[in-house]
């Protein structure tokens, strides 16, 4: 049962994988997933090959980097050079998303696995971050400790191999967004989970061990009168004998009492149904010979093991057979390693761009309003917005505030369209100030999911919306990063609107960012500080292509600009309207534009310039 019944090549072949170099990288995860995953890799087995190659990226990648975060020395002592592979590996990775390549045979895998599933990157981030630390050594004082750590790593990690088994239902929904209208689903996920890697902590007990390190809180130890040092020399004592027993007890209550998820592929209940089963026979293996934990990995008894698997891959081949796969993947044609950067975009880039999907056009408003016809020359070609007055919107309604935030998100998209439709070329949005981290925990909270949703959905709508992000990384949660690098990344050839997401920004720290760089360039006498124009300094700003402003609107009332792009609206218009942000929608960006129109702009001569001749700045005409 070690090897599919399928020859890997054809698994391949039928995964729509055809390139020798991607299929190594796929290759070196299936074996990792192999050698470290016994329980996974048969139950991949399980499911059809396009499937099964994903499992085997997901965890085989994740296992590669988590491999390179371990602690190494029987002290426990932090290795100074693994930090330094742990951090260049994720660097790689960002680069290697941003752009749409793979520089390394499993990064490559794990890229291509992301993007022809859609899979959001924020959990990687999430999972990156905790490694990083990691690689100090952990130790967990507490359950709660225990359990927050399962959360960022184990989690999102399972979540998304569920993700991938609900497309064999057709649904492309995310197991979180799920759980948040069913919340007993997301807290029996949970509990599984935690079933699974306390399992995993006794069986990897052992080889922890050898590294100086215990995957148990401290807490379960002193409760059970084991000592950390009789555990670090491997002393077998009758505690920790009870302790293992306890464990795997209280493990196997959590597996018995997560319910699986609604079964929507008979398949899909049988991988399921296995996976659990075959973590059963793990805990019973773990507490049947606790002190033999001390020493090595139980091994799943052979034949337990084949009388569970045999029956559950015929089942499972009869339904794919009865109910087949119903989604063939578009697998995506990954940049090779060596792609140039810069602004001579690479052959096989354009090409690439070619066979993409034409945008499609932006829905026409429900009142069905049409843009006004503005003369080319009094079009504004770059609009930002403070996006102001979701909260009091909602305190006048008898709501939450965050219930602003749901409706704010929608005006967003109508905006957005509204801006297609007549032409803006572009569009910034300041969605959170690096000061809004001063608002209520809850509020934050919905912010930090409503701003990536919103994002996420314009780029699933498929406009010809290039999407951007301004702002900084600095406590900004690890999933928003990821789904603004991939929304970047996603939209990159989108030539239509560009629309800049200014999301923990605040315009003076983009300017000190910015002069550090020069400063830093200056030093290491890659620039001369005598000769920097405002042109070069604006190489460094978060966003070096974001044209000048040439409208500012604020809605909601208050008549301030709250460190929004000081550096690009230094000669903008200002417009600033009552209408609280949820009460927007495209017709307030339509009106805008034409105030905007009407206005004349000075840029600090005598004579009175329309703002018709903004173009006289150098800026060329808008193409509508
Ligand atoms: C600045 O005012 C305003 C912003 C940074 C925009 C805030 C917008 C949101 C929080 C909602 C956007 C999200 C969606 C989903 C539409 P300020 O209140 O931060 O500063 P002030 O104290 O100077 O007024």
């Amino acid at each position: 049962m070690s090897s599919p019944a399928v020859p890997a090549t054809c698994v391949y072949r039928r995964s729509g994988i055809h390139d020798a170099a991607l299929r190594s990288g796929y290759e070196a995860c299936r074996r990792a997933t192999r050698a470290t995953g016994e329980i996974e890799y048969a139950v991949s087995l399980l499911l059809p090959p396009p499937l099964r190659t994903a499992t085997w990226a997901l965890y085989g990648a994740v296992r590669a980097v988590d491999d390179l975060a371990d602690a190494a020395g029987p002290t426990g002592e932090a290795d100074p050079g693994r930090a330094g592979w742990l951090e260049a590996w994720i660097s790689a990775f960002d680069t290697d998303l941003r752009e749409g390549r793979g520089s390394d045979p499993v990064r490559q895998a794990l890229i291509h696995t992301m993007l022809t599933w859609n899979l959001p990157p924020g959990f990687l981030h999430t999972l990156f971050e905790e490694l990083r630390q990691d690689v100090h050594g952990r130790q967990f004082a507490t359950w709660e400790e225990w359990r927050r750590y399962n959360s960022l790593i184990n989690t999102p990690l399972v979540l998304r191999a569920g993700s991938l088994l609900l497309r064999a239902a057709g649904l492309s929904a995310e197991p979180e967004a799920i759980a948040v209208s069913v919340p007993d689903a997301a807290v029996a996920w949970h509990t599984a989970v935690e079933a699974l890697y306390l399992t995993d902590a006794l069986v990897d007990l052992s080889d922890d061990l050898g590294r100086g390190h215990v995957a148990l809180p401290q807490e379960a130890l002193d409760e059970a009168g084991v000592c950390r040092t009789d555990l670090l020399a491997r002393r077998a004592t009758p505690e920790f004998e009870d302790l293992v027993r306890h464990l795997a007890d209280r493990a196997r209550t959590w597996l018995d009492h997560a319910s699986l998820p609604p079964v929507l592929h008979p398949a899909v209940g049988i991988a399921l149904g296995a996976y659990t089963d075959l973590y059963r026979l793990r805990l019973k293996a773990a507490a049947d010979a606790p002190a033999a934990l001390l020493h090595r990995r139980p091994a799943l008894p052979r034949g337990a093991r084949l009388r569970l698997l045999l029956p559950a891959r015929a089942k499972a081949a009869l339904a794919w057979g009865l109910f087949p796969f119903p989604i063939q993947p578009c697998p995506p044609e990954l940049a090779p390693a060596e792609t140039p950067e810069g602004p001579d975009e690479p052959e096989e880039t354009r090409s690439q761009a070619a066979r993409r999907p034409p945008a499609l056009p932006p829905p026409p408003h429900p009142s069905g309003a049409r843009p006004p016809r503005l003369p080319a020359e009094a079009m504004p070609r770059h609009v930002a917005i403070v996006m102001d007055g979701n909260g009091r919107w909602a305190t006048a309604r008898g709501l939450p505030r965050p219930d602003g935030h749901r409706q704010g998100a929608e005006a967003l998209v109508d905006v957005v369209h509204g801006a297609l439709e007549i032409g803006l070329k572009h569009l910034t949005l300041y969605a959170f100030s690096t000061e809004n981290w001063k608002r209520p925990a809850d509020e934050l909270q919905a912010l930090m999911y409503e701003i990536p949703q919103v994002v996420l959905r314009l780029v699933d709508e498929e406009l010809d919306v290039r999407v951007r992000w301004a702002g900084t990384r600095s406590r900004l949660p690890a999933d928003v990063i990821g789904t603004l690098l991939q929304a970047e990344r996603a939209t990159h050839d989108r030539t239509g609107l560009t629309l800049t997401m200014c999301v923990n920004y605040g315009g003076r720290a983009e300017i000190t960012a910015a002069a550090a760089r020069l400063a830093q360039e200056a030093v290491a006498g890659r620039a001369d500080p005598g000769s920097v124009s405002e042109h070069a300094f604006a190489r460094y700003l978060y966003v070096p292509e974001l044209p000048d402003v040439d409208l500012l609107v604020r809605t909601g009332g208050d008549q301030r600009t709250s460190n929004f792009l000081p550096w690009q609206a230094t000669y903008a218009e200002m417009l600033f309207l009552e209408t609280p942000w949820p009460a927007v929608d495209r017709r307030t960006l339509w009106d805008a534009m034409e105030q905007y129109a009407r206005r004349t702009r000075r840029y600090g001569s005598v004579p009175r310039i329309p703002a018709q001749t903004a173009s006289l700045r150098g800026q060329e005409a808008p193409t509508r």
